[in-house]
């Protein structure tokens, strides 16, 4: 979507919101007003993926068309250090409502990440956290510039949504249980620092990267009674440790040390350093895995969960492997995303179905499902 079009869908939607005075949920409704209201909600039909960028270049990117601009009242920024990075320096909407195809090609541009790792994080996270009537999510909290809510149990809550993305272990935000599960948090900052210089003579590098990501996780056991680790956070908390390796460090050096300083304004800033250049995206999805698999290696650990009671991890046989690609994207569809829409109707169907043919993209060589027809 152009940034045209997408100041034009807000447009409607803020008439809309006048329109629709209850914009919070039309759960109340029964199937027949549904069928009747969902068809003249602001509903797009999702475009298709955006594509592979053809420019792969190491570039400067935090440049004079995306200088860092300070959050004015309103903004939304979350729990994820490269998106709102991305968002404080314009590659996504200022004010943190985005489509993924918006993400898509941020993250490509910003920080030369692969499509496909890029597809499966925009559409997973579309289906769960943003509304794919209007196709808006918010890259934090809950907003009603995303538009009206399909019925629940469908969250609709933006990227801070714990449970399914957002999850336990964080590097640099606290656990739920404890609060504020997406500000950056200074103590745990402090921690990250003290294992940098500890490993990593002052660098987060995979020797900090695979020690800080086990005890992010040993204290969770240790101290959230409500601690988990199952699919797909099971996955991605081991590709989050990896990813400041790789998009966080200058393209130009490309070594996997990230300074602290550096990290310090990607994660609490949402700044680039100046002078940056992203990486070489032809690269990206190589790094992005071997590290991931190497910082999984160094600690091995078994999806699981606390029974309730701190120290009383149990592995969960039922969790995909970090390697099962397949088994990853069953359980999304077939246990996710059916629990949060277990009945659509209309535009909402067509769209589901839109986004989850989308997300299916990255998965081929697996069985594709259609839980809502073909
Ligand atoms: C492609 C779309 C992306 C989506 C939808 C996404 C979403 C998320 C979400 C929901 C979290 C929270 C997980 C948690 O509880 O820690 C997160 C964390 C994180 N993301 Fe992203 N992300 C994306 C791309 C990126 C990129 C391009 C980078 C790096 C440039 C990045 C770096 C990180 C890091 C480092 C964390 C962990 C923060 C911490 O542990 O303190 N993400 N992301």
């Amino acid at each position: 979507m152009t940034q045209f079009s997408f100041l034009l869908s807000l447009a409607i939607l803020a008439t809309q919101a006048v329109a629709f005075p209850q914009i919070q949920s039309l759960g109340g409704l029964s199937a027949r007003e549904l069928e009747d209201i969902l068809p003249r909600l602001n509903a797009v039909t999702p475009p298709p993926p955006p594509g592979a960028s053809n420019d792969t270049a190491v570039r400067l990117v935090n440049d004079k068309a995306h200088p860092y601009m300070p959050l004015r009242p309103g903004d939304i920024r979350g729990p994820c250090p490269g998106l709102n990075t991305l968002a404080s320096h314009g590659y996504l909407p200022r004010n943190g409502i985005v489509t993924p195809t918006q993400i898509i090609n941020a993250v490509q541009d910003g920080f030369g990440m692969d499509v496909e790792d890029a597809m499966v994080l925009a559409y997973s996270t579309m289906l769960v956290d943003g509304n794919v009537v209007t196709n808006l999510m918010s890259i934090g909290g809950k907003s009603p510039l995303t538009g009206p809510d399909p019925p629940k149990p469908a969250i609709v809550g933006g990227l801070n949504t714990h449970a399914v993305f957002e999850g336990d272990a964080s590097i640099t935000r606290q656990d739920f249980f404890f609060g504020d599960n997406h500000s950056f948090n200074p103590k745990l900052f402090s921690q990250f620092v003290d294992f940098s210089n500890k490993f990593g003579d002052g660098f987060y590098n995979l020797t900090v990267a695979s020690e800080l990501r086990f005890q992010r996780i040993q204290q969770g056991i240790a101290t959230n009674p409500q601690f988990a680790l199952l699919s797909p956070r099971f996955s991605t908390v081991y590709g989050e440790a990896a990813f400041p390796l790789v998009f966080f460090v200058d393209g130009r050096k490309a070594d996997g040390k990230l300074s602290v300083k550096d990290a310090l304004g990607f994660f609490r800033d949402s700044r680039m350093p100046d002078g940056f250049h992203r990486t070489d995206l032809s690269k990206s999805a190589d790094a992005v895995k071997n590290f991931t698999g190497a910082i999984f290696a160094a600690h091995p650990t078994q999806p699981g969960k606390n029974n309730g009671t701190v120290n009383s991890y149990i592995v969960d046989p039922n969790t995909p492997g970090l390697n099962d690609l397949c088994g990853l994207y069953e359980n999304f569809v077939n246990n996710i995303i059916v629990s949060l829409y277990p009945n659509p109707q209309g535009v909402l169907r067509d769209n589901l179905k839109a986004n989850l043919n989308f997300f299916f993209g990255p998965f081929e060589g697996c069985t594709q499902l259609f839980p809502y027809g073909q």
